[in-house]
């Protein structure tokens, strides 16, 4: 996305992907799309097949109690999200790209930075079997939490805010019409569960398990069993499916602060985590790169650097909100091993006065389609 919107500013960018074109347009992740993510694809004009298959959703359901309540997000907000598989999104990208001629290289297995936060930062590596020197004015890193770049960071120079928590999601795709029209985060007392959905074709759904799981201690009937006992609401039928794809993520909130330090930047999952409740993590990376283009663009036409200082504490006032936002939604709808009765009562009674109080729901809307000011 950003060397997309750097081209489009007229300024030049080498990509280079440790992975394979076709591990990155497949790899699994959510799938929810602010408007404002929605409004940065389109006004960059990669937003034609996501306005064609995109699922335009005005409201959440949040089940508990065995009853369903829906948050009425456009009334609430004026806004509505769109259900679009972020590799949907990267597909869509890499496409944009290639056709333009750009300089994406993937299956780089060995990218290294020589003095990435210099005034002459050099990206090397391997690209078709062959050395590939990169002498550039910045170096972004757009490389995920486990990327190379934010250790180039001086160690001095920037502080980890790190918070795990006690579990994991268990995702899967299942090929079988989505159960209902909205997404629902279903709080029970067996834990969390999350249904949503890709195309009219094809259900997402995701279960909370122990942070050690791993897929063998997940059988399908034991994941069809614990969707039906955790979504469970009267008149209501989940619908069962072959199973297309599955993973398990450890949750996590992380932040790299400052996200700059000279000519290296980073933005999305190198500089900040969130647990996937609320699905903030592609619209966190979108609302950076955005941003980072803007800031580079002024750079080149004006060689003023007052966007580019400004790049880190204003990523950062988003980032924290998000981490707050995505902090409390975890909390709110996950059971934690060391919750005795009294937490959930507590947790219930939180929830209650969701469905109660406007207010409470205005609150959850507008940080859930990222209009939080
Ligand atoms: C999805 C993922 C999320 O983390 C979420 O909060 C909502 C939906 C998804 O993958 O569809």
């Amino acid at each position: 996305m950003l060397s997309h919107l750097l081209d489009r500013e007229g300024v030049e960018s080498v990509v280079l992907e440790k992975h394979s074109r076709d591990y990155v347009v497949h790899r699994v992740r959510a799938g929810v799309l602010e408007a404002g993510t929605v409004a940065t694809l389109t006004a960059a004009g990669v937003g034609d097949r996501l306005a064609r298959e995109g699922l335009v959703h005005r409201g959440i359901g949040i089940r508990f109690d065995g009853r369903d309540h829906r948050i009425d997000l456009a009334e609430l907000t004026g806004k509505a999200i769109t259900i679009y598989g972020q590799q949907e999104v990267v597909k869509d990208l890499i496409e944009a790209r290639l056709a333009r001629g750009a300089a994406v290289h993937f299956d780089v297995p060995d990218v290294r930075l020589d003095a990435p936060s210099g005034s002459r930062p050099r990206l090397e590596g391997t690209v078709s079997g062959r050395p590939l020197v990169v002498e550039c004015d910045f170096v972004v890193g757009c490389d995920g939490f486990h990327g190379i770049s934010r250790d180039h960071l001086p160690p001095t120079a920037w502080h980890a805010y790190h918070h795990e928590y006690p579990f994991a999601w268990l995702g899967i795709l299942v090929q079988a019409p989505p159960s209902a029209a909205e997404v629902i985060y279903a709080n029970h007392e067996r834990g969390f569960a999350l249904h949503s959905m890709r195309s009219p074709a094809i259900t997402r759904l995701y279960l909370q398990c122990d942070r050690g799981d791993s897929l063998d201690a997940w059988p399908d009937e034991r994941i069809w069993s614990e969707l039906h006992t955790r979504l469970a609401s009267a008149g209501w039928r989940l619908t069962e499916g072959p199973i297309i794809e599955r993973g398990i993520a450890p949750l996590r909130s992380f932040v790299a602060e400052p996200m700059q330090h000279g000519s290296l930047f980073l933005a999305g999952d190198a500089a900040h985590i969130v647990p996937p409740t609320g699905a903030k993590g592609l619209n966190l990376a979108i609302a950076d790169v955005a941003a980072l283009a803007g800031s580079l663009a002024e750079w080149y036409r004006h060689r003023s650097r007052s966007g580019l200082d400004d790049y880190s504490p204003a990523a950062l006032r988003r980032v924290w909100r998000a981490q707050a936002f995505s902090y409390q939604l975890t909390s709110l709808l996950h059971r934690f091993p060391d919750h005795d009765q009294y937490d959930r009562r507590r947790q219930l009674a939180e929830l209650q006065y969701l469905t109660r109080s406007r207010a409470a729901a205005t609150a959850l809307a507008e940080n859930y389609v990222g209009a939080a000011p």
